[in-house]
């Protein structure tokens, strides 16, 4: 232990504005950076959150309201302090937060003022405001006993107890915001709408389990559940317990498109889509953090979209995950991605079995052999697909072709066209590129080497040159992978 006494010290305050600046930077989403002020009013028991917004230009504000417990007002001053908590310390196993800092730094990712009303129980209430121009001004981490207009005051009367946290000057949203330009109002709403999305998402179980009630502009918000568990056709995979039961994780495989209904279909898609929305999804405390992420496993693939897993974990977990501040990033401990990727691989190889055969059943009844059309079969190294000779369909197009040549072949033509294993070949090809083969490659081409001959030979009956002939056949499919056999070209007098 140093000895501290012994030296000499001297001040170095951090300067404030480049403080502002940093908790500015930390590169908060509007969604996340709501979503953090939700989580302290679900850890202050809150059970109804309002969330509410009004565009007036550049004085346009947003507030979250929840009825938790409340602060007085050495608690507010206590809570306004950036670092007010320990992140080392231990967290109620309830708490959605960690560093103490996230009201602030979620509210100044997005505005200049953050102001908190908070009322107890029984007690009158009271209110702080960060200005971050007064800050950058003074030179000073005082707050002001400022209250923006909006009816705030009274708003806080209807509750019991609780907490108003307003964001005014959200410059990061709306700087030099028109009121009468219909282009940015539709862009604000829009994104306000994906504000919404994101907390009927990553507060689902809350509003599923009924302790919370999230309001958007007075409107209930509906969770959305990523897992479609309500659906006969998901198909659940047993949970696992991970970490000596800290850790669980629980995988779905969701249904065929043909499975469910359009709407479910379109509504289960998410902010990023099908393909965005496979992969993990991390909940701490109930609250997801993570939403479809193979977490640096795995790269997203359209095959696999169907594959959503959840994991599961308490709080006490933080740092081996390496939560970050805005409680959006999330990193397995080394020792559990084996683990993990184990499991993931199950799901992921019924995921595309579904998605392969459209969720039909391709598992033999029972007492009878599957009999596919196509093979798949490796030559050499490449990927080849075989049509199978004994299916009993080729058989009577054999049988056929005896009487009605023709009609046997087109026959035989159209069944080839209709079954191509078109996904097969793609998730072989997005797996392992370069692994599929080239016609003929990897046998003999003896049969490539005859045919050629022969439509050579009848071009030059035609009346065709043997530079014509070699034009004409370079320029059809596949003798042109096989230009090196145009030279073996001879008329059958011997002349080449
Ligand atoms: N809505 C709220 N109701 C009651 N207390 C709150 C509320 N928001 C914040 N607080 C208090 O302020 C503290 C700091 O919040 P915050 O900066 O988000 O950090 P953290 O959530 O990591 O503790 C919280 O621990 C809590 O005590
Ligand atoms: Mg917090």
């Amino acid at each position: 232990m140093i000895d501290y006494s012994k030296y000499i010290t001297t001040p170095a305050i951090p300067e404030a504005s480049s403080m502002i600046e940093t908790f500015r930077a930390i590169g908060y989403s509007i969604e996340a950076a709501v979503a953090d002020i939700v989580d302290n009013s679900i850890s202050a028991g809150a059970k109804k959150i309002w969330i509410n917004f009004e565009l007036k230009g550049s004085a346009t504000w947003l507030s979250v309201k929840d009825d938790g417990t409340g602060m007085d007002n050495e608690e507010l001053i206590q809570a306004m302090r950036p670092g007010s908590k320990n992140p080392l310390e231990d967290r109620g196993s309830k708490d959605l937060g960690r560093f103490g800092l996230g009201l602030k730094t979620a509210s100044f990712s997005q505005c200049r003022k953050l102001t908190v009303i908070s009322k107890k129980e029984d007690e009158t209430s009271v209110f702080w405001t960060w200005d971050l121009d007064f800050v950058n001004q003074t030179g000073k981490w005082d707050l002001i006993k400022y209250m923006p207009e909006g009816g705030f005051e009274n708003d806080i009367k209807d509750i019991k107890s609780g907490t108003i946290v307003i964001w005014n000057d959200i410059d990061r949203l709306v700087k030099d915001f028109k009121i009468d330009d219909d282009k940015e109002k539709d862009k604000f709403l829009s994104i306000m709408l994906l504000v919404k999305k994101h907390m009927a998402m990553v507060f689902h179980r809350f509003i599923e389990n009924g302790k919370i009630k999230i309001f958007f502009q007075d409107r209930p918000v509906e969770a959305w559940n990523p897992f479609l568990t309500n659906e006969t056709a998901t198909q659940c995979f047993p949970e696992e317990p991970l970490c000596n039961g800290k850790v669980v994780v629980k995988g779905f495989v969701l249904p065929h498109k043909s499975k469910i209904s359009e709407d479910k279909y379109k509504e289960a898609e998410g902010s990023k889509g099908w393909n965005g929305q496979q992969g993990f999804y991390i909940y701490r405390n109930d609250r997801m953090l993570l939403a479809g992420d193979w977490l640096g496993m795995y790269r997203k693939e359209e095959h696999y979209k169907l594959a959503r897993i959840e994991i599961n974990l308490p709080n006490s977990l933080d740092s081996e995950w390496q939560i970050d501040i805005k409680k959006s990033i999330a990193r397995p401990p080394f020792i559990l991605k084996d683990q993990l990727k184990a499991y993931a691989g199950k799901v992921r190889a019924q995921a595309v079995e579904v998605y392969r055969h459209r969720g039909k059943n391709v598992k033999p009844y029972p007492g009878q052999k599957f009999v596919p059309l196509w093979i798949d079969h490796k030559r050499g190294d490449k990927w080849f697909y075989k049509i199978n000779r004994d299916h009993p369909l080729i058989e009577e197009i054999k049988q056929s072709a005896a009487e009605k040549p023709e009609k046997a072949i087109e026959t035989l033509l159209r069944f080839i066209e209709e079954t191509i294993p078109v996904k097969s070949i793609y998730i072989k090809e997005s797996e392992e590129p370069e692994a599929q083969g080239k016609p003929f490659e990897g046998s003999q081409h003896d049969e490539i080497q005859t045919k050629m001959k022969i439509l050579f030979d009848l071009l030059i009956k035609q009346g065709k040159t043997k530079a014509e002939a070699k034009l004409f056949i370079i320029n059809h499919e596949p003798f042109n992978l096989y230009p090196e056999y145009l030279e073996t070209l001879i008329e059958n007098n011997g002349t080449i």
